[in-house]
């Protein structure tokens, strides 16, 4: 089954033109053999909009798997998991965890990110830090257990022990 999957750039610079995204197209490239990935919304470090869009990519768009990048570290206006925490109903920290852990082993820095993961409905949403080599570095990490987590989350009664 290939499911749909968004890309939310969150970035104050990025949203008026004064950055270039360069993470949400590689985080594009790495995921787009295996997911249907629509345009790339670029919004701004406001928690309101950040779990507005994430909320209409669930209940209005019916996208999967969407994908947060930015927002996650110390400074005033990193509120991503702040708004992903307003819009999810149940938390999944696994994915989380293992960036984290993998990112501590290149750059010991990774654990100031904040991010968080869960799940809405059937969807499940994951917050990734936002400099392309962060971003790119932490997906690589967990895109081999998205499919599986997205087939167990809309119900498959696929044995995981096999
Ligand atoms: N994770 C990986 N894999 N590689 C990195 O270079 N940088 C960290 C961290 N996670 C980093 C990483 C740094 S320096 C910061 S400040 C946080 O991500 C938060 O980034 P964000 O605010 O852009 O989300």
């Amino acid at each position: 089954m290939r499911y749909k999957a968004a890309i939310i750039t969150i970035s104050d610079k990025g949203s008026c033109g004064e950055r270039v995204d360069t993470s949400g197209p590689a985080l594009r490239d790495m995921l787009k053999s295996e997911f249907d990935v629509g345009e790339i919304v670029i919004i701004p470090d406001e928690v309101d909009i950040i779990a507005g869009t994430i909320r209409q990519q669930v209940d209005e768009l019916g996208t999967d798997l969407i994908i947060t990048n930015g927002g996650t570290g110390l400074s005033k206006r990193d509120v991503t998991p702040e708004a992903t925490r307003m819009v999810i109903e149940k938390d999944l920290p696994g994915f989380a965890e293992v960036m984290r852990a993998e990112s501590y082993k290149i750059t010991p820095t990774a654990v100031i990110s904040r991010a968080i993961c869960g799940i809405r409905k059937e969807s499940i949403i994951i917050n990734l830090p936002g400099s392309p080599k962060a971003a790119t570095e932490c997906l690589g990490f967990i895109k081999d257990a998205l499919q599986h987590a997205l087939e167990k989350l809309k119900g498959s009664t696929v044995d995981c022990a096999r």
